[in-house]
């Protein structure tokens, strides 16, 4: 299986990331927890992106999909993939690029949450310099400009659902479950 899940900051991508990958025994590869990675070992691409990671602008796409060609490729099982693409021009490049492979994706999972809870979320969660409140509101700014057009984008498909994300991590989890299941019965999502 192979999944994507959408959301603003804070909107819950990684924590309900790790449970369908622990769930359904895929791959969680999230673009932002290996970029961190990169920035707490000082790593060649650690120096190169650390500004961005810490001033909450996207880091360039070169990059990011360089850094996820390996994990996606190497996920036989599957994967959810969190936190990319982020843009438009990301999935665009992207899907040309695993669709060669086999390995593009089956479900998009958009998690919506109000802006309140995003905030109190990320102000409460204080993970870095990235959650500093000037950082938090130009994460969700960034979010606006670049990641709300790729929900247009995507918009209609029917391998896209919007999930409400206020809710307990539980009860989100289950509405993602049956999202997917329910796809599961027209389209063919098989460990791949
Ligand atoms: P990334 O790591 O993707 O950060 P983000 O999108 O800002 O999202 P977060 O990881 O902060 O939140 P989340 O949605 O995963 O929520 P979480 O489960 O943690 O990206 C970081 C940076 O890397 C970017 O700013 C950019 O610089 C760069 N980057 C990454 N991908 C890129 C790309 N594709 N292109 C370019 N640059 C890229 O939950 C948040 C908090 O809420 C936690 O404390 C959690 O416990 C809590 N919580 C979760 N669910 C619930 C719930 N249901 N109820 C109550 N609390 C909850
Ligand atoms: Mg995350």
């Amino acid at each position: 299986m192979r999944l994507l899940l959408i959301g603003a900051p804070g909107a819950g991508k990684g924590t309900q990331a790790e449970r369908l990958a622990a769930r359904f025994g895929i791959a969680h590869i999230s673009s932002g927890d290996l970029l961190r990675q990169h920035v707490r070992d000082q790593t060649a691409l650690g120096r190169t992106v650390k500004s961005y990671v810490d001033n909450g602008d996207l880091v360039p796409d070169g990059v990011v999909m360089d850094m996820l060609r390996k994990p996606v490729v190497a996920a036989a099982q599957g994967y959810v993939l969190d936190g990319f693409p982020r843009t438009v021009e990301q999935a665009e490049a992207s899907y040309a690029a695993v669709r060669s492979l086999g390995v593009e994706v089956q479900a998009a999972i958009h998690l919506d949450v109000p802006r309140e809870d995003l905030i109190r979320r990320l102000l409460a969660r204080r993970r870095g310099t990235e959650d500093a409140e000037a950082v938090v509101e130009h994460r969700l700014q960034v979010y606006q400009e670049k990641t709300v057009p790729l929900l247009a984008y995507y918009a209609g498909r029917e391998w896209m659902s919007t999930v409400d994300g206020s809710r307990s991590a539980d009860a989100v989890h289950d509405d993602i479950v049956r999202r997917i299941q329910r796809l599961a019965a027209f389209v063919t999502i098989a460990p791949a």
